[in-house]
């Protein structure tokens, strides 16, 4: 108790009230609330160069780069700069083993040659609006949730509707401060959007896994494509007589570069941040789930990673899986150690008191936190179980496989009958009916969860581990999932009977249990209820710490919608005598060059221009190729392919990541700490221009020198 005491007053000490300088992702929209605080941080330009509806703005050339990812147009013919691990799907998609772009690289050298990607889009804003006051109509202070929601959801959908009344325009209209105040944002979504360049992967995903979240780093990750519309400048299905889109604003390129100190904002679409939640929160994330989700992670990577070094075939057939797996397990230790370092959980409880010393005499907020503690205290008995399922039961494509077998015992739609027969072929081609590789994770996995008494239902209390084990190569073995001629067999019978094996079969037995398990009897009800009362719960707390620190800032968490983040371009100490600077160069990468591990061996061609010094007006003035830097801009996920521009406005870099010490950011930001990562554009156009040979991509766009 006496340390804890200790840390709550350590922590209470560091505890910021308001949100730190270089914290925060703020709403385009409102940013004359900023502007001064920005063109004192060094900003030349004014919040309406931003951001601003009656003519053309920054914001003009900020896209929503597919579901999770910002792109920015860099010419007036529509091309779109974005990051490799963002057009990565639509890269893999178009390679082939006689095309292989993924390795090799793609240039469009002519207009015909840019490849349609079907299914991708790009969307830009219009405009927004705060329709708080419509969306909230009707609501009153002492009604259900049930009911507020249904209302809110009425509205939403007839406010959305009159917004876009006889155009093409799309609106969608979000919460903010959870629910306190609603936005709309009515958008332009484009169709036809092809694929331009990307480098080749040694360039493009250079360090791979093995840098990924870290710094410093030396990846090329970039990749460009090109919006095309009707003859009247629309956004248009694929037609081959599409033209380029002609972008109200493009933004345009410095050559000039950032130095140490320089002001840079980030323009872009983060995805989710969790800044305001109580200390519950934090502890169930970094101190239970995390672990659960790595140590699981792990046993997945473990054995991903040793099929890809045995072949070239399996390395292709892991790749993009692996890269979902480790960029979690990754980023998730990052933030435990990070909230650890930080005494988040202490931190959290120090400002938690504070509230409640404010709210004593304010019945409307004098309870919630600890309504907020019960009801933590009622997800933490089942939460548990969702990350068991999620990351041990899903984890192999065995019971991947099984789950869509227990969705057809369940549910007669016979398209999951015909979809499961069509993919199990493909499955089958791919695997040679068995892998060995899948069967270790599926046993691996569930005999952890069996360790760790989250699978009781193995009724194996009085086993060893070699018996689970053993039991579990055996569902493994005897399952009609691993038999193609027995599963083709099944998936053709009359429904009936078709249930009927399928019900027999062990491993929809042992899927079945595990999801009865993790969600069964009250469970899913108990995990949904806890949750939505701490959703509204949280209404009230934040709308209560609003009021208590009238005078601060409270910028609202990352929900997918445009926001600006600004800070300043700088090195930190990561650990004890150590110092990393803010920016990391070609040398770098031949430093790292090593040909015996995939992730560091180094594009020949690049070698040569480096030997040949040939880096054109894209060097530093002291004859340096920069490759990537580091600022204190506020980014998550999400905010990958996002413009960093300067304090002119103009383009200096992309961004892709955010340096490993400062993860916890979406939980707990420290100036110290936090650092995105970005792709420095002369870098960029050296490879389009001087590699690639693509001049007439940079011819397009609009340099400035000065
Ligand atoms: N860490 C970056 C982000 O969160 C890059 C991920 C893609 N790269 C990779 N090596 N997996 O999305
Ligand atoms: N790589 C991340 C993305 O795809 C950005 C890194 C971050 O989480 O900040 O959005």
């Amino acid at each position: 108790m006496k340390r804890l005491l200790a840390l709550i007053a350590a922590a209470l000490m560091m505890a910021p009230t308001v949100c730190h300088a270089d914290e925060g992702m703020w709403i385009p929209m409102l940013l004359g609330r900023n502007q001064a605080a920005m063109q004192k941080a060094g900003m030349h330009i004014t919040a309406q160069d931003i951001y601003d509806i009656n003519k053309a703005s920054l914001k003009d050339a900020v896209l929503l780069f597919g579901g999770g990812c910002t792109g920015e147009f860099v010419s007036d013919e529509g091309l779109v700069l974005t990051n490799h691990h963002c057009g990565y799907s639509y890269i893999v998609k178009h390679s082939t083993v006689e095309h292989d772009y993924l390795t090799n690289g793609f240039w469009a050298m002519t207009r015909e040659q840019e490849i349609p990607c079907p299914g991708l889009t790009v969307t830009r804003l219009v405009y927004m609006q705060d329709v708080t006051k419509e969306v909230l109509d009707g609501v009153t202070e002492g009604m259900s949730e049930g009911d507020r929601e249904t209302i809110i959801e009425n509205n939403i959908k007839a406010v959305s509707a009159k917004a876009t009344e006889g155009t093409h325009y799309k609106a969608v209209i979000k919460p903010f401060y959870y629910g306190n105040q609603y936005f709309m944002y009515v958008n332009e979504v484009f169709t036809d959007v092809r694929l331009v360049g990307a480098p080749p992967s040694n360039i493009g995903k250079f360090g791979g896994d093995t840098d990924n979240w870290m710094w410093p780093r030396h990846t090329g990750d970039f990749s460009m494509f090109r919006v095309y519309v009707d003859g009247s400048n629309k956004p248009a299905a694929y037609s081959k007589d599409n033209v380029p889109y002609r972008p109200l604003k493009h933004l345009e390129i410095s050559l000039k570069g950032v130095d140490e100190g320089d002001f840079t904002f980030v323009f872009g679409y983060p995805g989710t941040t969790r800044r305001y939640v109580t200390h519950d929160y934090v502890d169930l994330a970094a101190n239970q789930e995390n672990p659960v989700r790595i140590a699981l992670r792990t046993i997945r990577l473990d054995h991903y990673n040793a099929a890809m070094r045995q072949s070239a075939a399996q390395r292709l057939k892991y790749a993009s899986r692996v890269a979902g797996i480790a960029n979690g397990w990754k980023k998730w230790q990052g933030e435990s150690l990070g909230i650890e370092r930080l005494h988040g959980v202490e931190q959290k409880m120090a400002q938690e008191e504070q509230f409640r010393q404010w709210a004593k005499d304010k019945p409307q907020y004098r309870d919630v936190l600890d309504s907020m503690e019960a009801n933590y205290a009622q997800l933490r008995e089942v939460s548990l179980e969702w990350t068991y399922f999620n990351e041990a039961v899903m984890a192999s494509d065995f019971m991947q496989r099984a789950y869509r077998l227990f969705r057809i015992q369940r549910n007669s739609d016979t398209a999951l009958v015909t979809s499961m027969r069509a993919d199990s072929e493909k499955y089958f081609e791919d695997f040679d009916q068995h892998s060995p590789v899948d069967e270790a994770i599926f046993v691996e996995t569930f005999l952890y969860m069996w360790e760790h008494g989250y699978a009781p239902y193995m009724n194996l209390k009085h086993s060893t581990d070699a018996e689970v084990e053993a039991t579990l190569h055996k569902v493994y073995a005897k399952s009609i999932l691993n038999n193609p001629k027995k599963l083709e067999k099944v998936l053709s019978m009359k429904r009936e009977k078709m249930i009927h094996a399928i019900g027999t079969d062990p491993a929809v037995q042992i899927f079945s249990q595990a999801y009865n398990y993790c969600y069964g009897g009250d469970k899913r009800q108990r995990h949904s209820t806890a949750n939505d009362n701490i959703q509204r719960l949280m209404r009230t707390y934040i709308k209560g710490m609003m009021e208590q620190y009238p005078d601060s800032n409270f910028f609202p968490d990352a929900n997918l919608t445009l926001r600006v983040a600004y800070g300043h371009v700088e090195g930190f100490k990561p650990k004890d005598a150590t110092y990393y600077t803010a920016y990391s160069t070609i040398d770098g990468i031949m430093e790292k060059e090593n040909p015996d591990v995939y992730d560091y061996r180094v594009e020949p061609r690049l070698k040569e221009l480096w030997q040949k010094k040939d880096y054109g007006h894209y060097a530093t003035k002291k004859g340096e190729l920069p490759v990537a830097f580091i600022a204190t801009n506020h980014t998550t996920g999400g905010n990958s392919g996002s413009p960093v521009l300067n304090a002119d406005g103009q383009l200096v870099g992309i961004n892709f990541d955010r340096c490993w010490e400062g993860t916890m950011s979406d939980l707990l930001f420290d100036p110290a700490y936090c650092r995105n990562i970005s792709l420095d554009i002369r870098y960029c156009l050296f490879i389009i221009d001087k590699y690639a040979g693509a001049r007439h991509l940079v011819d397009e766009m609009t340099l400035v020198e000065q």
